[in-house]
């Protein structure tokens, strides 16, 4: 593996891929192209960045020629650059079209040209809809439920659809609802850290009574490699949990980790539009590569809530560390740009450099 590009890799799952992707091929050059959205730390990258393997071009998949020169001789690309909070796209849609659905289009389109090695795409269960009576497997049909798993559906259609038509190397994923540090907190598990840790109170869509399923980052970066290297060209490979929560249930560990009152620190809010009650995958397909999973929630809170209590300052510019500065006389907050939750720029790489 000489060359690998990876999609949204100052994101949250795509950083910790791109250190696994580090250990493994020590010697690969990694280019990770990210948009720096409001999800995105350039600080997640910077050991790597500082080592020399690892460069961040801050540009949009959807631009295709500066993408096309980053692809050039790209043996692996791993795309998992997408807007990925169901949520946001119940506000509005069109950011998910434009980089899940046109993002991927355009990506799918340069790799193709290029003759990139082997396209490898990050889906999601939630392409699957609700799974309330039963596993799915990789065979069922994909229907979707909210924008967010249309859009990313949608996505999937399309890298098929290069599969088909033009012989790309495809390899995709589905996973559960994943878990670990670097997670923008606007999803379950570290908004309600963060809440807690800032003393506001965390709302509960509906009853909470929805049940989800949680991967640690780490398995799901196993899996990564596991299909890299032992996987079909054309497959897709659902990534499943060990077990399924509650919302309620994940509140109640993490409310009973962090020492605080549940009822002190949860307010219950309306329900999404439609909530699927339960995404269950199978993982036969995975399994049978000698993958599986084996971590859990309960074993894993205490070490993200103490990298969350360490962390906050990445995500709110009250929390930011605070330094003198000797020029000005005055106080300096160091992080502040996160306040409109924008990092900073990355250089823009010109072709051939
Ligand atoms: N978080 C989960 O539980 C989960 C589960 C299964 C699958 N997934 C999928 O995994 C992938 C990563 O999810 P995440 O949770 O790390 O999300 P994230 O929001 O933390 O990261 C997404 C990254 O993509 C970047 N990005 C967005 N639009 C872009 C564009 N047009 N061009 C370049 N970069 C762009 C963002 O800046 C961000 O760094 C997504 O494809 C998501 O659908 C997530």
């Amino acid at each position: 593996m000489k060359k690998i590009c990876i999609t949204g890799g100052a994101g949250f799952i795509a950083s910790h891929v791109t250190e696994h992707l580090c250990h493994k091929y020590p010697t690969a050059e990694i280019i990770v192209i990210d948009s720096m959205s409001y999800a995105a730390r350039q600080e997640y990258l910077a050991p790597l960045i500082a080592s020399g393997q690892v460069r961040l071009v801050e540009v949009s998949i959807c631009e295709r020629s500066v993408v096309r020169e980053l692809l050039r001789n790209t043996d692996l690309v791993v795309h998992a650059a997408a807007e990925s909070h169901v949520d946001n796209s119940y506000k509005d849609v069109r950011p998910f079209i434009e980089s899940n659905i046109l993002g991927t289009i355009c990506l799918l389109q340069t790799a193709e040209e290029n003759g990139t090695g082997l396209f490898f795409h990050v889906s999601t269960d939630e392409v699957y809809g609700e799974s309330s009576e039963r596993d799915f497997s990789e065979n069922d049909r994909m229907n979707p439920t909210n924008p967010y798993a249309a859009s990313k559906a949608s996505a999937e259609m399309f890298v098929h659809c290069f599969a088909k038509s033009y012989g790309l190397p495809i390899r995709i994923t589905r996973a559960n609802n994943i878990y670990g540090t670097r997670q923008y907190p606007e999803k379950l598990i570290p908004k309600l850290i963060c809440d807690i840790l800032r003393g506001r109170k965390f709302e509960v869509h509906g009853n909470g009574s929805a049940i989800r399923s949680f991967l640690h980052v780490s398995d799901f970066c196993e899996a990564v490699t596991t299909i890299v290297e032992k996987g079909e060209n054309g497959g897709i490979y659902n990534v499943p949990a060990l077990r399924d929560y509650s919302v309620m249930d994940v509140i109640r560990l993490l409310t009973r980790a962090m020492q605080v009152p549940l009822r002190e620190v949860i307010e219950y809010g309306p329900d999404r539009p439609f909530n699927d009650s339960r995404y269950g995958v199978t993982g036969d397909r995975l399994v049978a590569l000698g993958w599986r999973p084996r971590r859990t929630l309960e074993e894993d809170l205490d070490e993200i809530i103490a990298w969350y209590r360490e962390n906050l300052g990445l995500y709110y510019q009250e929390h930011a560390p605070i330094t003198t500065c000797s020029n000005c006389e005055g106080l300096l907050r160091l992080g502040s740009r996160r306040a409109g939750g924008r990092a900073p720029r990355a250089p823009v790489l010109t072709p051939g450099e």
